[in-house]
C-alpha cells in the first residue's frame, strides 16, 4: 500500500526546497508598498479627485494616462542592429497628463538619468528578460534605445505620483521604481497590439494605397471602445506615425485597472489620403511577443 501523502508533508518539502535555494531563482522585487491602499475608496483618476488621500494609491498627479506608440519606418542605426519589430508598432512611453490635458515634465532633477545607467539598473535587478523585451519593442530613432528609455523615465515617470520613491516603503532599493516603471510601460503597451488590430481589419502598411482617418480610427475604436489620438507627420498630415491611447486609472499605474477613454486631443492627420507606409525590410526583424 502506498504511503499517504499529506498536504502538510508536501508543504514542508517545498518549504525546505525553497530554503535551500534562496540564492539563484529569486529576484529582488520591484513592486511598491500598497498595504495602506487596501481599504481606500475605489475611484478612477480624474473622475473625483476629492476621494484621493494617498498619492501612492492612485494616480493623483498625472491621472490622465497616455500609452503612446510610434510607427517608424527606419531607425537610422540599422548598421548597429537596432531594428524595428516586424508586425508591431514600437513603444513610445506612458505619459501622465493632468486631467485637463496639460502636463508637467522632469519633476525630479535627482532622477534625471542617462541611457547606459538605466540599462545597468535593469541588469542590477536581474531583469535581462525585460531588457530583451525593451530592445525588441522600444526602439529609438537616430540614437541608442537606452537614451530613449532614460528620457521617458526622467521626463514622464518622475511626474507620475505612484512612481514616487516614497511609494516603495521601507524595503526600497535604489532604482527599483525605474525598473517598475519599465515593466509597467511594457504591460500597458501589450494591451494595444495596434499593428494586429489594424491588420485584422484589413488595414496593412502599403506604399501604393492610402486610407481615410475614419477607417483607421474605426478599426481601433471597434476593439478599444474609445477614440485614440492618431498623429501624422508631413506638412499636409498624411503620413501616419503615432497613436496615443488615453486612460483613467483605478488604483496604481503599476497594478490598477486602465479604462480606455476618448482622446482629448484632435488628430493631426488629414481626413483622407493617409499613408501607412511599409517599412524598409532591412529596418525590421522578427521578434517574439
Ligand atoms: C467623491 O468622493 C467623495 C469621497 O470619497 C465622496 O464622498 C463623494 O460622494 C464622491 N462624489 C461623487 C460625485 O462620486
Ligand atoms: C551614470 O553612471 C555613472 C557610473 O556609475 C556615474 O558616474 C554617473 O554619475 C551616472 N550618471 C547619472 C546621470 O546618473
Ligand atoms: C467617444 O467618442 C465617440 C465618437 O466620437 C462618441 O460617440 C462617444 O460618445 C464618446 N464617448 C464619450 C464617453 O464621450
Ligand atoms: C515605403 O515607403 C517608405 C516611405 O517613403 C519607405 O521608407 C520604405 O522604404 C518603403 N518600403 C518599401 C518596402 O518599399
Ligand atoms: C528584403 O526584401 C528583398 C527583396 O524582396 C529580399 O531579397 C531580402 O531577403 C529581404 N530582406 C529581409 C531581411 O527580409
Amino acid at each position: 500500500m502506498l504511503p499517504l501523502v499529506t498536504l502538510a508533508s508536501v508543504l514542508a518539502a517545498s518549504a525546505s526546497a525553497r530554503a535551500e535555494s534562496t540564492q539563484a531563482p529569486y529576484l529582488t522585487p520591484t513592486y511598491p508598498n500598497i498595504a495602506a491602499c487596501v481599504d481606500l475608496p475605489l475611484q478612477y483618476s480624474c473622475e473625483n479627485t476629492t476621494a484621493f488621500t494617498n498619492a501612492c494609491c492612485n494616480v493623483v498627479e498625472g491621472g490622465l494616462v497616455l500609452q503612446t506608440q510610434f510607427w517608424d519606418t527606419y531607425t537610422g542605426l540599422e548598421d548597429e542592429g537596432q531594428l524595428l519589430p516586424y508586425g508591431s508598432w514600437g513603444i513610445h512611453g506612458l505619459w501622465p497628463d493632468n486631467c485637463d490635458g496639460s502636463y508637467s515634465q522632469y519633476c525630479d532633477a535627482t532622477r534625471d538619468y542617462t541611457g547606459p545607467n538605466v540599462t545597468s539598473f535593469i541588469n542590477d535587478f536581474g531583469r535581462t528578460d525585460l531588457l530583451d523585451y525593451m530592445n525588441n519593442f522600444w526602439i529609438n530613432q537616430g540614437a541608442p534605445n537606452d537614451d530613449f528609455w532614460a528620457h521617458e523615465f526622467s521626463k514622464h515617470a518622475t511626474c507620475t505620483s505612484t512612481f514616487d520613491v516614497a511609494c516603495y516603503g521601507p524595503d526600497y532599493v535604489e532604482h527599483m521604481e525605474v525598473v517598475n516603471f519599465y515593466e509597467t510601460v511594457t504591460k500597458v503597451f501589450q494591451m494595444y497590439p495596434t499593428y494586429n488590430m489594424l491588420a485584422a481589419a484589413g488595414i496593412l502598411p502599403s506604399n501604393t494605397t492610402t486610407y481615410t482617418l475614419a477607417e483607421i480610427t474605426n478599426a481601433l475604436v471597434s476593439q478599444t471602445g474609445a477614440v485614440p489620438y492618431l498623429g501624422c507627420s508631413g506638412s499636409d498630415g498624411t503620413v501616419l506615425d503615432e497613436v496615443w491611447y488615453f486612460h483613467h486609472v483605478l488604483g496604481t499605474e503599476q497594478y490598477g485597472h486602465f479604462k480606455t477613454i476618448n482622446s482629448t486631443t484632435a488628430s493631426s492627420c488629414a481626413s483622407t489620403g493617409v499613408w501607412y507606409y511599409e517599412r524598409t525590410n532591412t529596418s525590421e526583424r522578427l521578434v517574439k511577443y
